[in-house]
């Protein structure tokens, strides 16, 4: 009995602190924001096999799950060229200077390391195409 009483008190004591977190609090700046890789655009309309695509949308709602702020991607691609002393901000491929569409085009099609090859059912060429434009500020 005794040490029913204990627990019980133990759990209400534990519920008490808990409400007065502030994650807990009601109006007390709700839910975390959701971040940019869960909020991707969506697909544009039209026909997946024409090449008159936006290629910045194409790329939010193709590679964002994982190279919007807060993705897999960017989260590796961030640490990886913070160890080679770049600065973070180039984790995004967005804000790269140095792709090539040729690059671009290759890592999507063959995979590099932790990403997957994507297929053109995933990616269709046009889309591959548009997105590349988009991605690659060091031309051809
Ligand atoms: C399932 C998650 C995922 C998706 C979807 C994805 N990528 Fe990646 N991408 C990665 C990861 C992880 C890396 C880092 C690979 C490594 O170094 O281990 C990467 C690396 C890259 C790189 C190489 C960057 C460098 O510095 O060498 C390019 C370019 C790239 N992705 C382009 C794209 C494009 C374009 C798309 C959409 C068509 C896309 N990715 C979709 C996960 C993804």
């Amino acid at each position: 009995m005794r040490r029913a009483v204990l627990f019980a008190s133990f759990v209400a004591a534990a519920w008490c602190a808990n409400a007065d977190s502030p994650e807990t609090k009601p109006g007390a700046g709700g839910p975390p924001p959701i971040p940019p890789y869960q909020m991707r655009a969506m697909l544009p309309a039209g026909d997946r096999l024409t090449g008159t695509k936006d290629g910045a949308a194409l790329f939010s709602n193709r590679c964002g799950a994982c190279h919007l702020a807060g993705g897999m991607g960017t989260n590796l691609l961030t640490k990886q060229r913070m160890a080679a002393g770049l600065p973070p901000e180039s984790g995004l491929l967005a804000n790269r200077k140095d792709l090539t569409l040729a690059y671009v085009k290759a890592v999507v099609r063959k995979g590099k390391l932790a990403m997957p090859p994507l297929s053109r059912v995933e990616v269709t060429d046009a889309e591959l195409d548009a997105v590349a434009r988009y991605l690659a500020k060091a031309g051809e």
